[in-house]
């Protein structure tokens, strides 16, 4: 496992590089990408699971980071890509994917949507019966899968459960059959089956119970409609541990008991031997990436003492959006003595927290604070909240770093708005 934070005399460091100095050139908040560690993590799923099954795809999925350095690093390896919009599947052709590498699966997808989708030749995961039926109108595709919900979600909080009951994704059971025999009907030559459970899910369980009833539902298709799969797909939500101490998702225990389900089972059904996907996001970016950011003002209330750092949520917004803990260093700590803050942001909110009655080493204005575990869902779910210009992005690779998005200024704030020329 690559350790990316390290201790020197001064400051910290991340991927060998000083946190100070990066900040010194980049300005801050600043995103730091170690492409290193994207690249271990990918290789470690992919290593455990071909272990065990010799027809394996990881599909990363996009929506966890889009720079396009990330995808091309993660082309260059071999992976597939998951993409849930069209302007994902315009990202992923940027960095270089080819159309046969890519799964679109998305929901309320627009009509003209669909059709820059079979323009672009990705293979689309059909979320509904409706969507089946529009997608035939415009055209018949070669290739076709469905979203299955196999009635069992999980994640690490509820807006990020997505099946089960409450779940607006995917085709349920009794619904299945129809679909897949209509695509046949009309002509669809190769097929694949899919789900997705949920996100930041720790355990291999959930799994194991979705991927059986996903199975027998891929039997049942089969009986009823001779469909031979080529792939089946167990999505992504492989979770990574935030707090320190806390036990990472067991890979090799997930790629054992999966594949060896996978197998009894296919065989069982006879379902032949399609490839076996996951898409993973989180799980290959999330521990690459770091945050940094920049002490603005130390402020004592009669009830809480305040961090005012640079980056807000617009910059990093999961604290507030999921509840969800990011452990912060202190770049320039020089003791170890220790007290309670909440770290805010520059937002005109209350709710702006980076982290909320988090314990620290003492704290100046002016120190640098590193936001850890950033790499999923961080820059990819920021806003210009506020008018604030987004963070700018750093690759680093063994001794060299690069920008690799630029820091926005307000002329982005600007960017396709016009006065209305009765205003003028
Ligand atoms: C369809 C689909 N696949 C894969 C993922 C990846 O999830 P994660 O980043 O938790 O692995 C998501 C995320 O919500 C998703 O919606």
């Amino acid at each position: 496992m690559i350790q990316l934070i390290k201790k020197t005399d001064q400051c910290l460091s991340f991927a060998g590089f000083s946190i100070s100095k990066l900040a010194e050139k980049y300005d801050t908040p600043l995103y730091v990408i170690s492409e290193l560690k994207i690249i271990d993590n990918y290789n470690r799923m992919y290593e455990a699971l071909t272990k065990e099954y010799n027809k394996i795809r990881i599909y990363y999925s996009a929506k966890a980071n889009t720079n396009l350095s990330v995808l091309k690093t993660l082309e260059r390896e071999g992976a597939y890509l998951d993409a849930v919009s069209p302007g994902e599947v315009f990202l992923a052709k940027k960095a270089g994917f080819l159309s046969n590498r890519i799964l679109f699966t998305g929901t309320s997808v627009r009509n003209d949507e669909l059709r820059y989708l079979l323009e672009s030749n990705v293979t689309i995961n059909i979320d509904s019966l409706s969507q089946l039926n529009w997608l035939l109108k415009i055209t018949v595709p070669n290739q076709l899968s469905f979203r299955i919900n196999p009635e069992l979600g999980a994640g690490h909080h509820e807006s990020c459960i997505t099946a089960g009951k409450e779940a607006k994704f995917g085709l349920w059971e009794d619904e299945v059959v129809k679909g897949y025999q209509k695509a046949k009907n009309t002509g669809v030559k190769n097929f694949g089956i899919h789900m997705h459970i949920g996100s930041g899910i720790m355990s291999v369980e959930p799994y194991l119970i979705a991927t059986q009833r996903l199975l027998k539902i891929a039997k049942k298709v089969r009986e009823k409609t001779k469909i031979k799969f080529q792939f089946i797909n167990i999505g992504g939500g492989m979770g990574i541990p935030y707090k320190p101490g806390e036990a990472p998702f067991d890979t090799e225990r997930f790629a054992q008991e999966i594949c060896g389900l996978y197998k009894r089972k296919i065989k069982e059904y006879q379902l032949n031997t399609p490839v076996l996907c996951v898409e993973p996001g989180r799980y290959i970016v999330g521990e690459a990436c770091a945050l940094i950011t920049r002490v603005n003002t130390i402020k004592q209330t009669p009830y809480k003492m305040f961090i005012g750092v640079d980056a807000g949520f617009n910059t990093l917004i999961r604290p507030i959006m999921y509840d969800a803990y990011h452990h912060i260093l202190v770049s320039t700590a020089n003791t170890s003595e220790e007290r309670v803050y909440d770290v805010a942001g520059p937002i005109c909110e209350s709710g702006d927290l980076l982290a909320k009655n988090r314990k620290l080493p003492y704290v100046k204005e002016g120190d640098l604070l590193v936001v850890l575990n950033t790499g999923a869902y961080g820059y990819s779910m920021s806003s210009q909240y506020n008018s604030r210009p987004r963070a700018a992005e750093v690759l680093v690779k063994e001794h060299k770093h690069v920008l690799v998005r630029k820091r926005e200024t307000f002329k982005d704030l600007i960017r396709g708005q016009r006065i209305a020329k009765w205003l003028k």
